[in-house]
């Protein structure tokens, strides 16, 4: 299987620890190909919104983000880390996430992303890994992935690995060899179920480009949900990988 890892920062740190211990398992069997923010995908979002209304070939950072986007569409897993910053994801993290704003739901999603399956590890001191997961989770579900598997860790007594207790190590490790065991489990020839909400959410889109089609056939958006056959009878969860 293939398995894609976005780590929201470079440094060596506790969250590459943490991820290093989810993908033990999975290194035997599989193909993975890991992305290190910011060094490849360096530059900020400008706020052109060429990706959404002229295509994204048009963006400045294409290079960048087209190589990113076509390994995630390619991956049976995804895996985006990151520490808490200030309550939430690095600005590496966050910078790729906006790059991708042209594959939410509202916009252009990937068919076979409503089939995928996604694993978020973050973690912080005190407080803010569950926000900083929110954050990448938001992004994930509104791509139309369904099945999300979430790592949220607090390391209490210090930011280096080898400086926290053996207990809170332990603790950290069982939970995190909890949910890669978890995925390791799945049948990832099979598509991931699409769940009802997502579902509607693309129902309230399609309404919209449906709209938009009428008023304009050359819209960017609007034409390729008419080439995807979603304006009609198709849907992105009939034919998924
Ligand atoms: C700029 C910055 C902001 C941080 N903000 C928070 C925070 O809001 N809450 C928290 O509990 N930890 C915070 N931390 C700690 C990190 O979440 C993390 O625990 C620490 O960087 C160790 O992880 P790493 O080795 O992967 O970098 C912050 C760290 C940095 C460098």
């Amino acid at each position: 299987m293939n398995i894609t890892v976005i780590n929201g920062t470079e440094k060596r740190g506790v969250t590459y620890k943490l991820k290093e211990i989810f993908l033990e398992r999975f290194k035997t069997n599989s193909e993975i190909t890991e992305y290190y923010l910011p060094k490849d995908c360096p530059n900020f979002c400008n706020g052109c919104a060429s990706c959404c209304l002229k295509g994204e070939q048009t963006c400045k950072d294409y290079s960048y983000v087209q190589s990113i986007e076509k390994s995630l569409l390619q991956a049976d897993l995804i895996i985006m880390t990151s520490p808490a910053y200030v309550m939430h994801v690095s600005g590496a993290m966050k910078t790729l996430l906006d790059h991708l704003a042209y594959r939410w739901i509202p916009h252009r999603p990937a068919a076979n992303m409503f089939g995928k399956r996604a694993v978020v590890i973050t973690q912080c001191v005190g407080a803010g890994a569950k926000s900083t997961a929110k954050d990448i989770k938001h992004s994930l579900s509104w791509w139309g992935i369904s099945k999300i598997g979430i790592f949220t860790g607090t390391l209490m007594d210090d930011i280096v690995w080898d400086n926290l207790s053996e207990k809170r190590r332990n603790k950290l490790s069982k939970q995190i060899l909890q949910l890669s065991d978890k995925f390791s489990k799945i049948n990832y020839k099979k598509p991931a179920h699409t769940k009802i909400l997502t579902k509607i959410k693309f129902g309230f889109c399609r309404l919209m480009q449906k709209k938009s089609y009428k008023i304009n056939p050359e819209y960017t958006d609007a034409q390729y949900w008419h080439h995807q056959g979603w304006l009609d009878k198709n849907r992105p969860w009939h034919k998924t990988k």
